[in-house]
């Protein structure tokens, strides 16, 4: 992340660390502030150690996701919002006297879906022992301390730890609002009945109003989870730019005004976009990537070419070739600057980064060979070949992988058109054969067999694809 490259990594630990004794000071102040309607006052000691645990809650759970590869400015400031909101909406229900109502929920469901579900865990486990910290210390020396009355409370947040792991299980990241909302809603009333039957095992006699406020509370909390959660994750969205799966699936709309813009502008590339991207979803679904991720980022890997369409063959349709007037040098700078300019239009227009990513690297730093061949024609002596390459970087994710894949796939597809499925996988082997050669696949965590799958699954959605179309030698060539 941009942000992010302008601060050293011990810089963004002292501001992250910082902040977490600013959020420690404002939960201690408003426990304080609380207690203080009580008449119940603290000692020095007693709200420094309280907070001191908070700040190291707060920044384990900041090193947790550090491990995990989220110490991004984004994700830490989203994680560390949503956590206080969590923990606020939490003590103020106890506050007001509902003290088994705790919308813990909330946490798990947007970091679960926005985030990384291993982040939504530790983040949940992280927010409830900040919670039974607040709680301890609010009943510390209150007339309503009963030892009933914080078994209870102490089991009500089992349970709703219960539900949060449950959630960040139930629910992906890519999952629409209706799953979301079917899922969690089962979940949560199964929770409460689980609250209801929890609540019989405390204490010697079961009490039937007891049972039923617990379980009523579970539910509660849910539901004010959920509500929340539907209110505040479109606004998350914007305010940190994550590529959710509603999100995505706006990008994926015909209405969607730049690709509107790119079927106007390009045709060509508009439709190779189409087929790369039914091409990657697919191939992201069997490795367990995010298909949605991967349709939306394939659809904007070529927008770049709308700046001057009539540079690539898929757009030349009147036989007019501008490379004919041009000479090698000229012709590769005209090519290879859509990926640096797909990104840069697609960062201007606040796409997510994943998405700017696959528009970048898509074609890794490969060669445009046909190019340089052209220019050892017409040069005297050796020709370097690092000026006929794409400027990289090569893919950093397997999604970017895939397009780079589907990409090349397509392409070659429709211009060598293979009539059996057995010339169709070997034109595909011998694909992906050539990245490796050039070492496309070095930066990118996919694996030999998970590249073997996606191959497959491009096999798989291109047998039907046919089309009349130039020597696939002249296209790779001037892509
Ligand atoms: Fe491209
Ligand atoms: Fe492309």
């Amino acid at each position: 992340m941009e942000k992010d490259n302008r601060l050293t990594p011990v810089l963004r630990h002292v501001l992250v660390f910082a902040a977490h004794i600013v959020l420690a000071t404002i939960l201690m102040t408003f426990v304080f502030a609380f207690r203080s309607v009580h008449d119940v006052r603290f000692d020095f000691v007693t709200l420094f150690t309280a907070g001191f645990m908070l700040f190291c809650l707060f920044s384990v759970n900041y090193l947790v996701m550090a491990h995990l590869g989220h110490s991004d400015v984004t994700s830490v400031i989203m994680v560390n919002i949503a956590l206080l909101l969590t923990i606020v909406a939490s003590l103020l229900c106890i506050f007001f006297g509902q003290f088994y109502v705790m919308p813990i929920a909330f946490l798990a469901l947007i970091i679960g879906t926005d985030v990384d579900k291993h982040v939504a865990l530790a983040s949940h486990f992280t927010c409830v022992s900040a919670i039974a910290v607040c709680m301890v210390l609010f009943f510390y020396q209150s007339p309503d301390f009963t030892f009933a009355s914080v078994a209870l409370q102490i089991m009500t947040l089992l349970v709703n730890v219960g539900m949060g792991c449950l959630l960040i299980f139930l629910i992906r990241p890519y999952s629409s609002r209706l799953r979301v909302l079917i899922v969690a809603s089962i979940t949560v009333l199964s929770f409460g009945v689980v609250g209801f039957v929890s609540a019989a095992t405390v204490g010697a006699h079961p009490d039937v109003m007891t049972m039923v406020t617990v379980g009523v509370s579970v539910i509660l909390g849910g539901a004010i989870s959920l509500f929340a959660y539907f209110c505040l994750s479109p606004v998350f969205e914007r305010v940190f730019n994550l590529d959710t799966g509603l999100r995505l699936m706006e990008l994926c709309s015909f209405d969607q005004p730049l690709l509107k813009e790119l079927e106007e502008k390009a045709p060509g590339t508009y439709n190779h976009s189409l087929t790369v991207a039914n091409i990657s979803e697919r191939a992201a679904y069997v490795i367990g990537e995010n298909p949605v991720l991967a349709k939306a980022a394939a659809l904007f890997h070529d927008i770049g070419k709308m700046e001057n369409p009539e540079f690539f063959t898929e757009n030349q349709t009147d036989g007019y070739n501008p490379h004919d007037e041009l000479i090698p040098e000229a012709s590769v700078k005209m090519i290879t600057r859509h990926t640096e300019a797909g990104a840069k239009l697609l960062d201007e227009k606040g796409f997510p980064k994943e998405i700017i990513s696959a528009a970048l690297q898509h074609h890794g730093d490969s060669s445009v060979g046909y190019f340089y061949h052209k220019a050892q024609n017409i040069t005297e002596g050796s020709l370097e070949e690092t000026g006929y390459t794409y400027l990289g970087p090569k893919p950093q994710t397997k999604i970017n992988a895939i397009i780079m894949i589907a990409d090349i796939a397509e392409a070659a597809t429709r211009s060598v058109r293979p009539s059996t499925r057995e010339e169709l996988v070997a034109l595909v082997d011998k694909l992906v054969q050539q990245k490796m050669n050039e070492r496309q696949f070095d930066e990118c965590p996919i694996t030999i067999a998970e590249l073997t799958k996606v191959k497959e699954a491009v096999v798989n959605t291109l047998m039907g694809v046919h089309h009349e179309r130039i020597a696939y030698n002249t296209l790779d060539k001037k892509k």
